[in-house]
């Protein structure tokens, strides 16, 4: 029998109890699969920062993410807590999970799923199927900038990726003096390469036809110049699937008026953090949305499972947030391990229970609590076992 073993981080805000049910639901999946878990919890959160690293930038220290490195993957709740700085659990936590363990593929999948209803008119199940990929190692999201008052800043930046190594230096000198930022962007050849084919394998795998590369070239030349340009080399070793290119602010557009054009959509970290929100929208929302950071070769990174949601402080505790994200982002644990029939088993579990309709959370109209739908999943999943 197969052993997994898997990091849990609940974190912080609703985090605990949806990554309840997630659990509860894997363990389930488990049987059916004919696989065991072994779980190691870690307490890694606002509280846990306030008593032993407070005053310090990140939630882990060093030894704490070699030890996560160690499992086979991370199954994670949420970060996010009004008494520790907002830097913490994002820098300091989810985003430095990402970039250490180079998990540079964020997979958003955004389905519309049988009993949900989306905001979008007239739409039936699985017409919105979208898989939504982000860069999930550099574009905007390097952290590297400098903001100034006077007339001259000089800096010295590092950026540091298992890809490469690179150093910035940039003065500024600038008349008259005042307040000043800047932030920079970077794209290289080689991280967008893999992103982009990773699309094109997944859109081979589901048997899809297109893969859609987002971008906004027309103004940001040099980064998005260098990623449609091997958009377009990648595309060429995959001639019976269409590369669509769509600029950043007319995707936003056409995912309102017409989700079903989209099969496999490759975005830059930043366009792909916006679309992934709008995405999960329009298949019922947050409570609906799961992501993967993954670095395919998992022996060279461990790979991290979460809903897209946040940790959503004003529901913590009580028992009443929606944790289809978190079991769905189980379900791309499952994926992402081989596990593909007990993950498909996973997602007609959830939608059979949703569109029975009997367990619904209040923000699809319901009044059944988290664990009643953990609960629901799980009891369906073993009926399905096969
Ligand atoms: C997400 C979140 C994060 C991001 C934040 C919390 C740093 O919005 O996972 O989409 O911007 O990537
Ligand atoms: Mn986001």
């Amino acid at each position: 029998m197969k052993t997994y073993s898997v990091a849990l981080i609940p974190g912080d805000g609703i985090g605990p109890e949806i990554l309840r049910e997630g659990k509860k639901v894997m363990d389930a999946a488990a049987e059916v699969a004919g696989i065991t878990w072994r779980w190691k919890e870690y307490p890694f959160s606002a509280e846990h920062w306030l008593k032993h690293r407070k005053g310090l930038p990140t939630l882990m220290s060093e030894e704490d993410m070699a030890e996560l490195g160690t499992h086979d993957a991370i199954y994670f709740g949420s970060v996010g807590d009004p008494r520790v700085p907002e830097s913490v659990g994002q820098a300091g936590g989810l985003l430095w999970m990402r970039f250490y363990f180079d998990q540079y593929i964020n997979l958003r999948p955004a389905k519309l799923l049988r009993g949900v209803e989306s905001p979008l008119k007239g739409k039936k199940p699985h017409d919105i199927n979208i898989y939504m990929i982000r860069e999930n190692s550099e574009d905007f999201y390097i952290g590297l900038g400098a903001r100034f008052t006077g007339n001259k800043s000089s800096e010295t930046m590092e950026l540091k990726r298992k890809l490469y190594k690179a150093r910035f230096k940039v003065d500024v000198d600038v008349e008259p003096a005042g307040d000043f930022a800047y932030q920079i962007g970077v794209v290289t050849e080689k991280a967008s390469e893999r992103v982009l084919r990773y699309g094109f394998e997944l859109a081979k795998k589901k048997k899809m036809t297109r893969v859609t590369v987002v971008h906004k070239a027309n103004v940001l030349t040099k980064v998005y110049g260098l990623w449609i340009e091997k958009a377009e080399q990648v595309a060429k070793d995959y001639p019976g699937i269409g590369l669509d290119f769509a600029i950043a602010d007319a995707t936003t557009m056409w995912l309102v008026r017409r989700p079903e054009h989209f099969q496999v959509i490759v975005a830059p970290n930043l366009f792909g953090d916006i679309l992934s929100d709008l995405a999960a929208a329009t298949v019922g929302g947050l409570g609906f949305a799961p992501g993967g950071n993954i670095n395919p070769d998992r022996k060279a990174g461990v790979s991290m499972f979460e809903p897209i949601s946040g940790s959503a402080p004003k529901y913590k505790g009580l028992n009443k947030a929606n944790p289809i994200a978190q079991i769905l982002a189980g379900k791309l644990m499952l994926e992402h391990l081989g596990e593909d029939r007990a993950a498909e088993l996973v997602e007609q579990a959830t939608e059979d229970i949703l569109e029975a309709g009997k367990v619904r959370t209040f923000d699809i109209g319901g009044t059944s609590t988290c664990s009643d739908m953990g609960d629901a999943i799980s009891e369906r999943l073993l009926q399905l076992k096969p």
